[in-house]
Order: structure tokens, then sequence, then C-alpha cells
């Protein structure tokens, strides 16, 4: 019988391959993946200070075409083949798509309070636009943004 060991290997990899998850969704991905990732990261950043620029100084009209691309062109959205589509969605944790998601979702509603010109809504959707690069950032990219690692723990301490 060989099935037996295989089942024993699964529920001892079970937990491992969970705990791996946690901190390495994105170093799971093929080198060119995590390039493009890489990327378009350093793109949002540029789009983030862009949009605090025309923010605060009240040129709403400058907001919309960046939000609206920074919602469009992350990675998760581009033209990939087929198969780095696939590669994505089974590599990356459910957790992690649900953040990417959250993250479009705030910043389409973002792009449309601009477009109304809507001072106090451009405010809000920004701010929880940023909440979610922060979400993101504090589960899955702690090698890169180590500070999170111990303020997660302090902040259990305070709270
Ligand atoms: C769904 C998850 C997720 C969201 C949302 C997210 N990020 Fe990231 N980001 C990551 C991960 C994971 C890394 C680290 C990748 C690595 O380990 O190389 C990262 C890395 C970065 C980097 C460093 C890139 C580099 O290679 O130097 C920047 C800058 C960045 N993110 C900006 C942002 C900004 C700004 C936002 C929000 C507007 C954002 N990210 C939203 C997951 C996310």
């Amino acid at each position: 019988m060989k099935i037996l060991p295989t089942i024993i290997l699964f529920f001892i990899m079970l937990p491992i391959s969970h705990a791996e998850n946690k901190n390495s969704g994105v170093s799971l991905l093929s080198p060119q993946l995590q390039q493009l990732f890489s990327k378009e990261m350093i793109q949002l950043n540029q789009g983030m200070k862009e949009i605090m620029d025309a923010y605060i100084s009240g040129q709403w009209d400058i907001i919309a075409p960046i939000a609206k691309k920074m919602e469009g062109s992350y990675v998760l959205r581009q033209n990939l083949t087929k198969s780095q589509m696939h590669e994505l969605h089974s590599k990356l944790p459910k957790k992690f798509l649900k953040l990417d998601e959250e993250f479009h979702y705030y910043s389409g509603m973002l792009s449309h309070a601009s477009e109304m010109k809507k001072t106090e809504l451009i405010g809000f959707y920004f701010s929880k636009m940023s909440e979610t690069c922060v979400s993101c950032h504090s589960i899955y990219a702690t090698n890169k943004f180590p500070s999170f690692n111990s303020k997660v723990g302090s902040n259990k301490h305070h709270h």
C-alpha cells in the first residue's frame, strides 16, 4: 500500500506549508512574476505620492486618472498569460487575493470620488486605500518591511 505514507506526509506537510504561506506568498512565485510584482509595487508607491500632491493642492482632476491607473495596472490584473494567471491564483493565499480585491475596490472608489470632486470622500478613500497597503505588507511583506514584525507584537500589548 503506497497510499498511506502519502496521506501521512500530507498531514505533516499541511501545517508547514500553511505557516510558510503567511510570510512568503510572493516568494512562491516564479522569478518573472516576482519581478513584475515588484515593479507594480514601485508604481503604486509613485501613484500614492502623485495623488497626495494633487490632493493637498486641490487638483481633483489629476487624481481620477492616477487612481484609475492604479486600479487597473496592478499585477494581478495585468495582461498576464493564462498560465501566469493560474500561477498567481494557485500560489497566493486566499487572504492575499482578498486584500488585493479590497485595494482595487478602494482605488476605484477614490477615482469616482475625485471625478465628483467630493473632497471628504477623496480623503476617506485615500486613507482606506493606504490601509490596504499596510494590511497586506504587515502580513506578506515583512521581509521587505521588517518593522511590521515588531509592530504587530507591540499592538497586541497596548490594545
Ligand atoms: C495584496 C497585497 C499587497 C497590497 C494591497 C499592496 N502591496 Fe505592496 N507589497 C506586497 C508584498 C508582498 C511586497 C513584498 C514583495 C517582496 O517580498 O519582494 C510589497 C512590496 C512593496 C514595495 C517594495 C517594492 C520593492 O520591490 O522595492 C512597495 C514600494 C510597495 N509594496 C508599495 C505598495 C503601496 C503604495 C500599496 C498600496 C497603494 C501596496 N504596496 C499595496 C503586497 C501588497
